[in-house]
C-alpha cells in the first residue's frame, strides 16, 4: 500500500532486516510499568506497544508490578537518577531488561519515545545507556491560525483545528499531532496567530481551546494562546485597554482565572503588540515592558508565562529596520517581571534565508530571550521548495555573540546558562496543516522533527538529525540514507544562491512573500520594499550598515562588529547585508562582484537539478507515492529557481551594465 505520508516519522512498518528484527524481538517481550497509570504512562505504554508491535510483528504485552524482574521494557520512576532535570530521562540495560528511567511521567514519555526511535533507526539495545534532558524548558510551536481556519503564511492547506466542530467533536488528527509533538519533545503549543482575534478569548472559543488542552495533556503538552492586546476594549467594552488602568488590569485578571478554571495547566499568553498594525502599550503613550507586567501579573498566581515578541518596526525610509527591535527592547532590560519574557526571531528583519543572529541575543542580561525560528517556509521557497532548515537553525543557535567573551554563542543565551534565567525557551513557526502529510512538500516533515529535536538538544548536528529522519520516515538503505542526507543539508544555501546570495535579503514578492521582486521600489511602506534592502545603483549594491551608514552593526559585541565591519574581511555570505559593494570590486573568491553574484545565482539553480538527479538515483528505495510526490515539486522548484535566477540577474544588470560571464551565456 501506498504511503501517504500522514504517519509522519512515527512509522512504524516491520523492521526488513530479518536478523536485527529477530535480535530486539528475542530482547522484548513485555512491558512493565510501576505506579499508578497516569495519562501520561498511558500515553507511553500504548505508543510503546503500538510501536513495537509494527516493528517487530508481535504483540508486546503490558504487566504491571512492583516487582522489575518480571518483564523486558521496565519504565521506572526513579527520583535518584541524577538527570539535569525532570523531563530527562536514563535508558539501561540491567540484566535481560532494559530499564526506561525519569523522574517524573514526562520524562518516561521521553524516554519510551527515544526507545523506539532507536529501534527505529537500528541502533543495538545490547549496551544501551543512554542519558538526555532537555537544554531548554519551553519547546514550543506556535500556529498562525485564525478563527476562520485559515493559516497566516501556512502551505499545508487548512487550520488543523476544526473550530467549528469543537469542542464537540475532536478530530483524531488532534492526538497524532501530540504524539509527533511528544515524539521529539515538543511541551508546549501557541494555537492562534499573532495577529490574534479577540474571539479566542470568548465563551464560544474558550471550550474549544480547553478541548485540545485536554487532548495534548496526557503527551505533556501544555497549550498557550495569543492574545489582542486591545481585548479589554474589543470584549470587556471598556473605553480604554491602557495597561496602567485599574479596570483593565482587573478584566485581565478575571479573564485570566477564567481561562485556568478551563485549563488547569494553561501555559500563559504570547502577545505582539505595536508591531505592523497591531494594538499596544504605545496606543497609551506606555511601553513594551508596562504592556507585558500587566499580563504578567495576571498570570502569576497560577504560574503562568507571557511571552512578548519583539518584532517590532516603524515606518522610515531613512532608518534602517534592522535597528528596531534592539532600540526598543534593550533600554528595558530589567523592566521585566520575572514571568514574562521576550520573543526575539533568529534574525534583525524577518526569517529571510539567512540573517545574521538579532543583536539583541546577549543584549538583554536580566530578560529571558526566547529564540523564535520559523519552521514554514514563508520566505523559502514555501512548500514547493525543497529547503532542509537545520542548518539555518544551527548557524543562528551556534553564532557566537562575545557577550560575556569567546564561546557566548546565541544557544548559550538561549538555554540561560550565560544569565542564568529562570525561565528559558525556543518557539517554531509551524508548517502544519490540514494536508494529508500535514506539511505540503513530504519533506518539509524534516523541519517540523529538525526543529523538536534541536529544541531538545541543539548541540545535534544536522546530518545526524537528517539521517534519522529518513531512516525513520524514507529508507534504511544505506547509500539511499547518504544521499537523501546530502541533498537535505545542501538545499539551504542552494536556495540563498538562487534568491539572495551573499548577504543579499528582502528581494522578494509583495504581500505573498512569493518569488522575486527586487525591482519593487513602491509600497504602503517604505520598509517593505526590495530597493530599501538592496541598494543598488550604478556604483554596486548592499546595505552600508557600518560607520559610514546605518552602523546598525554597533549593536553587535566589538568581536562581532570584527568580523563583519571591513568589507575586505566580512564572510561573504554576510557581505551585502553589511556593506554597499562595488560591482567591480574583487572578491576573496578571486571574482569581480558582479560575477560573483552571477555565479551564485546560476550554480544555485543548477543545483536544482542535481538534487533532481539525486532524488531519481533513489527512486527504487522510496515509496512510490511519496517519491512522485517530492519530485514533482523538485521540478517546480527548478521551475522557481531559474524565475529568480533570470529575474535578479537581469535587474541588477540594469545597474551594473556588465556582461553576465560567459560560461552562463546561453546560445542565441
Ligand atoms: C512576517 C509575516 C507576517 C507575520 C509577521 C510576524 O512579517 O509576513 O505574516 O504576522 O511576520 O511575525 O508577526
Amino acid at each position: 500500500k501506498a504511503d501517504d505520508g500522514y504517519r509522519l516519522w512515527l512509522k512504524y512498518d516491520l523492521l526488513k532486516d530479518e536478523q536485527l528484527r529477530k535480535t530486539y524481538a528475542s530482547t522484548i517481550s513485555s512491558i512493565v510499568y510501576e505506579g499508578e497509570k497516569s495519562p501520561v504512562i498511558q500515553s507511553a505504554t500504548e505508543e510503546l506497544q503500538l510501536g513495537l508491535k509494527g516493528l517487530l510483528g508481535k504483540e508486546i504485552s503490558l504487566k504491571h508490578t512492583n516487582t522489575t524482574n518480571l518483564g523486558s521494557i521496565i519504565l521506572k520512576k526513579d527520583n535518584t537518577e541524577k538527570l539535569t532535570n525532570d523531563e530527562g530521562y536514563h535508558i539501561y540495560r540491567q540484566g535481560k531488561n532494559i530499564i526506561v528511567s525519569a523522574k517524573t511521567d514526562n520524562g518516561i514519555l521521553y524516554g519510551s519515545f527515544a526507545l523506539l526511535r532507536n529501534i527505529q533507526t537500528g541502533q543495538s539495545l545490547a549496551k544501551t545507556d543512554i542519558t538526555s534532558s532537555p537544554k531548554i524548558q519551553y519547546r514550543m510551536l506556535n500556529h498562525w491560525d485564525n478563527p476562520n481556519g485559515t493559516i497566516e503564511r501556512g502551505y499545508a492547506g487548512a487550520s488543523l483545528w476544526k473550530w467549528f466542530e469543537l469542542p464537540e467533536r475532536l478530530d483524531p488528527r488532534y492526538k497524532d499531532y501530540a504524539r509527533a509533538n511528544a515524539s521529539i519533545g515538543i511541551n508546549c503549543t501557541v494555537v492562534n496567530n499573532v495577529n490574534a482575534s479577540a474571539r479566542f478569548l470568548t465563551t464560544e472559543y474558550l471550550p474549544k481551546v480547553q478541548a485540545l488542552a485536554n487532548v495534548f495533556r496526557p503527551y505533556g503538552i501544555r497549550v498557550f494562546m495569543s492574545v489582542n492586546f486591545a481585548a479589554p476594549k474589543i470584549l470587556g467594552g471598556l473605553s480604554t485597554s491602557d495597561p496602567l488602568d485599574p479596570k483593565v488590569r482587573q478584566w485581565w485578571i478575571d479573564k485570566t482565572k477564567e481561562i485556568y478554571a478551563a485549563i488547569p495547566d494553561f501555559g500563559g499568553f504570547l502577545v505582539k503588540a505595536n508591531s505592523e498594525g497591531e494594538p499596544g502599550p504605545q496606543d497609551y503613550g506606555r511601553n513594551h515592558a508596562d504592556g507585558a507586567n500587566m499580563l504578567a501579573e495576571a498570570l502569576a498566581p497560577f504560574q503562568g508565562t507571557v511571552i512578548w515578541r519583539a518584532f517590532v518596526y516603524k515606518a522610515d525610509a531613512n532608518g534602517d529596520r534592522f535597528k528596531a527591535a534592539y532600540e526598543e527592547f534593550k533600554p528595558l532590560d530589567g523592566q521585566f517581571k520575572s514571568n514574562a519574557i521576550v520573543q526575539v526571531k533568529n534574525g534583525p528583519i524577518d526569517f529571510q534565508p539567512r540573517e545574521p543572529f538579532s543583536p539583541l541575543f546577549g543584549a538583554m542580561p536580566k530578560t529571558p530571550l526566547v529564540m523564535e525560528f520559523q519552521i514554514t517556509q514563508e520566505y523559502l521557497g514555501f512548500s514547493t521548495n525543497l529547503v532542509y532548515l537545520a542548518p539555518l537553525f544551527k548557524e543562528c543557535l551556534d553564532a557566537d555573540t562575545y557577550a560575556n567573551g569567546a564561546g557566548s554563542t546565541v544557544s548559550k543565551i538561549v538555554d540561560g546558562s550565560i544569565n542564568h534565567y529562570q525561565k528559558t525557551a525556543i518557539a517554531g513557526v509551524a508548517n502544519t496543516g490540514s494536508d494529508r502529510n500535514w506539511t505540503g512538500h513530504f519533506m518539509s516533515q524534516a523541519n517540523w522533527y529538525a526543529f523538536g529535536r534541536l529544541a531538545w538538544d541543539y548541540t545535534l548536528s544536522s546530518e545526524l538529525i537528517a539521517d534519522e529522519w529518513i531512516k525513520m520516515t524514507l529508507t534504511k538503505d544505506a547509500v539511499p540514507v547518504k544521499i537523501i542526507t546530502n541533498l537535505l543539508t545542501g538545499s539551504r544555501e542552494n536556495y540563498v544562491n538562487f534568491t539572495t546570495p551573499l548577504g543579499l535579503h528582502h528581494l522578494m514578492g509583495q504581500g505573498l512573500h512569493f518569488g522575486p521582486h527586487p525591482w519593487l521600489e513602491k509600497s504602503a511602506r517604505p520598509d517593505w520594499t526590495a530597493t530599501y534592502y538592496h541598494r543598488a545603483d550604478a556604483n554596486g549594491i548592499g546595505f552600508d550598515r557600518t560607520k559610514s551608514g546605518s552602523n546598525a552593526l554597533a549593536q553587535y559585541s566589538p568581536e562581532v562588529q570584527k568580523q563583519w565591519e571591513n568589507p575586505e574581511t566580512c564572510p561573504l555570505p554576510y557581505l551585502l547585508w553589511f556593506h554597499h559593494v562595488a560591482w567591480n570590486k574583487k572578491l576573496s573568491s578571486g571574482r569581480i562582484l558582479w560575477d560573483e553574484l552571477c555565479y551564485r545565482y546560476y550554480s544555485g539553480a543548477e543545483s536544482v537539478q542535481k538534487m533532481q538527479n539525486d532524488w531519481k538515483s533513489v527512486k527504487t528505495s522510496i515509496d512510490p507515492e511519496i517519491f512522485e510526490d517530492v519530485s514533482g515539486r523538485l521540478l517546480a522548484q527548478q521551475r522557481e529557481a531559474i524565475w529568480w535566477r533570470d529575474a535578479c540577474v537581469l535587474y541588477f544588470q540594469e545597474f551594473s551594465k556588465l556582461p553576465i560571464p560567459a560560461p552562463y551565456q546561453k546560445p542565441e
